[in-house]
């Protein structure tokens, strides 16, 4: 993994990940095949970016002896998928944390303005008391993150991931600069955005390939 601890963004370099995100790019890769792919990438993101959660020791009795034998303490997890393609992460955060709660935010990015409308908010509660993962598999402008992470925090959210497949250099320092605070995990970085505010090389629109609209 590379990664700038003082700029709180890290780029996960591992060959798995870049493998599979190759796949998704590929415009042959089919719906089913593109909603697998990216709940693999988000297992093998989260395995990275809950690799800070602290453990406390704790007493256990084996069929041989008692022995003290570490779990995860303190904050629990929420993750928070932005509707529509974050939903297309969740399975592999919870394959994880199977006992994280959900909350969703619904954002779409309008067509001209490329600014982000918010639909939908409902985080589970108290919000405050969790570690909360933010989902969502594009960084583009990054207005769409930036706007549902500010969401999280008028909840009350303090501790907070968020995690993405693809990124633009434009969405990185965007959301870097509104919210310095947030751990910012990325599968890859790629060149630049185009005129309509897609990622390039990217992957297209990735709401429509997780659920096969168009
Ligand atoms: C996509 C993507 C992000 C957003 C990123 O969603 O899933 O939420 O665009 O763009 P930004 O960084 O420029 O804000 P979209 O608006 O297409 O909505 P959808 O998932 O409902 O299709
Ligand atoms: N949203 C997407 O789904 N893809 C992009 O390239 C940009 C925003």
């Amino acid at each position: 993994m590379n990664y700038n601890d003082e700029k709180n963004i890290f780029v996960l370099t591992h060959p798995l990940i870049q493998h599979k995100i190759s796949m998704l790019r590929d415009k042959k890769t089919g719906t089913n095949e593109f909603r697998k792919l990216v709940e693999e990438i988000a297992v093998l993101e989260g395995y990275e970016a809950l690799s800070d959660l602290p453990l406390e020791e704790v007493e256990v009795e084996t069929p041989i002896e008692k022995c003290r034998t570490p779990f995860i303490a303190g904050r629990k997890l929420a993750v928070v998928p932005v509707l529509r393609a974050g939903l297309g992460m969740v399975p592999g955060i919870l394959a994880l944390t199977p006992t994280a709660k959900v909350g969703h935010i619904g954002l779409y990015r309008d067509e001209v303005t490329h600014k982000p409308v918010e639909y939908y908010c409902k985080l589970p509660k108290p919000i405050s008391e969790r570690t909360i993962i933010v989902l969502d598999p594009m960084l583009a402008t990054g207005g769409s993150a930036a706007d549902a992470i500010s969401q999280v925090k008028a909840h009350g959210g303090v501790k907070i991931k968020f995690m993405c497949i693809i990124a633009a250099p434009e969405g990185i320092k965007v959301l870097h600069e509104a919210h310095p605070d947030v751990q910012i995990y990325i599968g890859h970085v790629d060149r630049q955005l185009n005129k309509d505010a897609y990622i390039c090389p990217g992957l297209g629109d990735a709401g429509d390939r997780i659920f096969g609209t168009k």
